[in-house]
């Protein structure tokens, strides 16, 4: 088989035309009502008990941000005029047994980072400070200070979190840390937080979107005036090739999340990884090589990689293969592989836009006003091609109309935003 022919019917699995969009489109529009309705549906659409805020908060604020691949803690001061200064930050790599051990662990860990942050960046025990709690995961609120966690998502699951009240989880941790400077006064998800540090400064953002470790989105939903959490990754009216079906079982949470695997950070890579070896098995690609992509050698960072290598030989694609032993690789199989891909990245985010484009349609149906989309996450910021292919695949679905549709990078949005939340929450 030559490589084009290969490229072919890679390209036949990962193909999404413009109208299997327009129906996902459709398709996600009726889990959002189910959802809303509290019927069956993928899609949770969780109240978050936030609005938007007013940009008159002001003071010093604590955020923690957990969720990512780092947990965070962050001192943010609010100042006039909607201005935001993010005094401290401090990064903390949470060890993979502290994320899948048990709950107190977990929480053990993160009320010691903050007790490391309280020292390190001098603000020390005397001064109260509140603090809003960024937990990027699947929670049902009773308000905006409590929240139970409704399953794990992403790498984490840490035993005996999920039905708990993560607020109370993290209370006494901190009082058996000794802290007692820290109040707690606000929980949201790292989307809502996102959507609300961008408008603090801007009134059209009505929605907020991570792309990264993982992949959701809140919005402010119209019916009731509140900012509600799809947990989008969770969708599942997609069409799936061989490949999502392999990745999906052999993953930690087989039927859940399943666009996300489609789509963000923690598995885009695997997904690719499952084509190669799939190629390299039926002796389609690096023959006569004894290549071998395993589980996990294969990251979606890599992918970035291999997509940016813009040389005319692609010698960076070229080094990577050496270090993993596929030597003497020729121009064409390189080329293959970047294509390979190409494809699998750019129908992660011809199914984003699709997404973005349901939940802005779902607000307003024929565009007649502007909506700001904050985004915020790794994949949005550093993938080549990101933001450019999600704004050509809307004006796909939506001609001229997609100028309403504007998208902004929220850095540090989950952070920021919460500490806006909690200052809201703290002058009710
Ligand atoms: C996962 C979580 C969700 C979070 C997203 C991005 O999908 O379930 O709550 O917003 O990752 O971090």
């Amino acid at each position: 088989m030559t490589n084009d022919a290969i490229l072919k019917k890679v390209k036949a699995d990962f193909d999404l035309s413009t109208n299997a969009l327009r129906e996902m489109v459709g398709a996600f529009h009726d889990e959002m009502r189910l959802g809303l309705e509290s019927q069956v549906s993928s899609l949770k659409m969780l109240p978050t008990f936030v609005d938007r805020a007013s940009g008159d908060e002001r003071g010093r604020f604590l955020a923690l941000d957990l969720g990512g691949t780092n947990f965070r803690v962050l001192q943010v001061q609010l100042g006039s005029g909607g201005q935001v200064k993010v005094e401290h930050v401090g990064k903390y790599i949470i060890p993979r047994a502290v994320m899948r051990g048990t709950g107190e662990q977990l929480f053990n860990f993160i009320a010691q980072s903050i007790d490391t942050f309280l020292v390190d960046s001098r603000i020390g025990y005397d001064e109260k400070r509140d603090l809003g709690f960024t937990f990027s995961f699947p929670m049902k609120q009773t308000d905006i200070v409590n929240g139970i966690l409704i399953n794990w998502t992403k790498d984490f699951s840490a035993s005996g979190v999920v039905g708990k009240n993560v607020t109370k989880l993290l209370i006494a941790a901190l009082k058996r840390q000794g802290i007692d400077s820290v109040e707690i006064a606000a929980l949201a998800n790292d989307t809502v937080g996102t959507m609300v540090a961008r408008s603090y400064q801007d009134q059209d953002c009505d929605v907020g979107i991570i792309f990264g470790t993982g992949t959701n989105a809140c919005y402010r939903e119209p019916s009731t005036e509140t900012i509600v959490n799809i947990e989008w990754g969770n969708f599942n009216k997609l069409p799936l090739n061989r490949y999502d079906v392999k990745h999906d079982k052999a993953s930690g949470n087989p039927g859940k999340q399943v666009m996300e695997k489609m789509i963000s950070g923690m598995y885009l890579g695997g997904l690719v990884q499952l084509v190669l070896s799939d190629l390299i098995q039926t002796r389609l690609m690096f023959k006569n090589r004894r290549a071998k992509f395993s589980k996990g050698v294969f990251t979606t960072t890599r992918m970035s990689q291999v997509e940016s290598d813009t040389s005319r030989k692609l010698t960076k694609v070229e080094d990577y293969l050496d270090s993993i032993g596929i030597i003497d690789s020729a121009l064409a199989e390189r080329a293959l592989l970047q294509r390979i891909c190409e494809l699998v990245s750019r129908r992660a985010m011809r199914i984003s836009a699709a997404a973005m484009s349901a939940v802005v349609t779902w607000m307003d149906p024929e565009l007649k006003d502007n909506h700001t989309v904050a985004i915020d996450g790794t994949l949005y910021e550093r993938y080549p091609g990101f933001k450019k292919t999600i704004l050509a695949t809307l004006t796909q679905l939506h001609g001229k109309d997609a100028g309403k549709i504007k998208l902004v990078h929220t850095k540090d949005g989950s952070g920021i935003g919460v500490a806006v939340v909690a200052a809201v929450a703290a002058h009710a």
